[in-house]
């Protein structure tokens, strides 16, 4: 199971204060699970892994099937916050970083609908009109500007490339079982479908068709990833002190009300650069309200040591930092010896990159730890479906009970509205 390690706070909070955060995370914990909380028509998320069985995993996996059939090779996923970002990161943690780069044939994903760039559409279009292409439209809503207008520009180079019939088979719907533009498009033409439950918002839909079908179709196995999810559901669900997310959601909180305004998530692997992206989206969409929350902010190390490190290290003592650690790298590259030295580097000859890594993270820790910044650590053992399942899990869970001891709606974003309004007045769009 995910692992917690809060001993890098000792020196910034009492054992007593921390234990009076731990009950009110556990309190918080039953009004989560007992649904009794602000917000409780949005917790389908709590029992979703258990509840997935080998049809719901077939079923994305039939679009797989059929699109390899056909020699697909490119699918663009198009969808965005919710309905894009745990596909993202799911993709880019389990991906080979140079795989565009190294040529390695079979079907890649890319992403879109997530920006109105004209420049990003534009190239997307390129790629698309040089790829034999297919197309995953994600929106709760069905309503979404950006994905709408990179799904009308992808849906008629598809008709114009393949015929309309052959299009409506390289297109997939993922959206409200009802409501929204996009349900009554994809009715209408056609397109198979998958439902996003009424109880599910975008942020906490990962585990759903939003983040398993492009998941799937970039060739991971999601069946590993719904059982790591399954086990932590399981895990999670113990209303202990020692539970993993009670224990992070209370010291954050602590944390929080000692005036650490700023959660900064960090990892030691690009490979979560992403994860980074969910969380922030995860936590601030959640939290973020009501004149309150914890600012999430992400970066990776040693990257961003060398960018963000003199922040950290001496800027305002306004921050905490969290740390996902990967426990075993999947690879391991030695460093050699070098007779001339020239770079005096043989002291390093023979260690693991990894091993440098690892004294590099705790370094990190100690200096952090000593210029003001206390340290959260969350481990999992590989990098692979499994433990990202358990991870996504792991921090849904912490969101939920830790919205409710701050006092807050976690699945509402009443806020993101503001700037729509604006932009539909702007571009004129009926009714506004
Ligand atoms: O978490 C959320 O609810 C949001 O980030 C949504 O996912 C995002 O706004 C996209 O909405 P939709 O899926 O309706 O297009």
């Amino acid at each position: 199971m995910v692992k917690v390690d809060l001993t890098g706070c000792d020196s910034f909070v009492g054992k007593e204060q921390f234990q009076a955060y731990v009950e009110k995370a556990l309190a918080a914990q039953v009004v989560l699970e007992e649904e009794s909380g602000a917000g409780n028509d949005f917790l389908g998320w709590q029992h979703l892994p258990s509840a997935i069985g080998k049809d719901e995993i077939a079923d994305c996996l039939g679009v797989v099937d059929r699109w390899l059939a056909k020699d697909i090779d490119l699918v663009v996923v198009i969808g965005i916050g919710g309905s894009y970002l745990g596909a993202k990161a799911a993709i880019e943690a389990l991906s080979h970083t140079f795989a565009n780069q190294l040529g390695t044939h079979g079907l890649k994903v890319v992403f879109a609908g997530e920006n109105l760039s004209e420049d990003y559409t534009a190239e997307l279009l390129d790629l698309v009109k040089v790829r034999n292409a297919a197309c995953v439209v994600i929106s709760k809503s069905g309503t979404t500007t950006e994905p709408a207008v990179a799904f009308r520009l992808v849906k008629n180079h598809l008709e114009e490339a393949y015929g309309k019939a052959e299009a409506r088979e390289r297109i997939v719907a993922i959206t409200d079982k009802a409501r929204g533009a996009l349900k009554s498009l994809s009715n209408q033409e056609g397109y198979k479908t998958f439902v996003i439950e009424d109880n599910i918002g975008g942020r906490f839909s990962v585990l759903t068709p939003v983040g398993l079908v492009p998941i799937a179709l970039a060739g991971f196995d999601v069946a590993a990833m719904v059982k790591g999810a399954k086990d932590a559901e399981k895990a999670l669900g113990a209303r202990k002190a020692d539970n993993p997310a009670v224990r992070y959601a209370a010291m954050r909180n602590l944390l929080y009300d000692g005036g650490r305004k700023i959660e900064l998530f960090a990892s030691f692997n690009p490979k979560l650069q992403y994860l980074g992206e969910w969380l922030k989206q995860l936590f601030g969409e959640s939290e973020g309200k009501d004149g309150k929350g914890i600012f999430p902010a992400s970066v990776i190390f040693t990257t961003d040591l060398h960018s963000m490190g003199q922040y950290i290290q001496d800027g305002e003592r306004m921050l905490f930092e969290t740390v996902i650690t990967v426990e075993n790298a999947g690879r391991e590259v030695t460093i050699p010896s070098d007779p001339q030295d020239l770079d005096g580097l043989n002291y390093l000859a023979g260690k693991h990159v990894e091993h440098c890594n690892r004294m590099a993270q705790l370094g990190t820790k100690m200096a952090h730890i000593d210029g003001g910044v206390p340290n959260l650590d969350i481990r999992v053992d590989k990098l692979d479906e499994y433990h990202l399942g358990q991870l996504f899990y792991f921090f849904e869970k912490v969101c939920g009970i830790s919205a409710y001891v701050l006092g807050v709606n976690p699945f509402n974003q009443p806020g993101v509205e503001a700037y729509k309004k604006n932009m539909f007045k702007l571009l004129e769009k009926p009714g506004y």
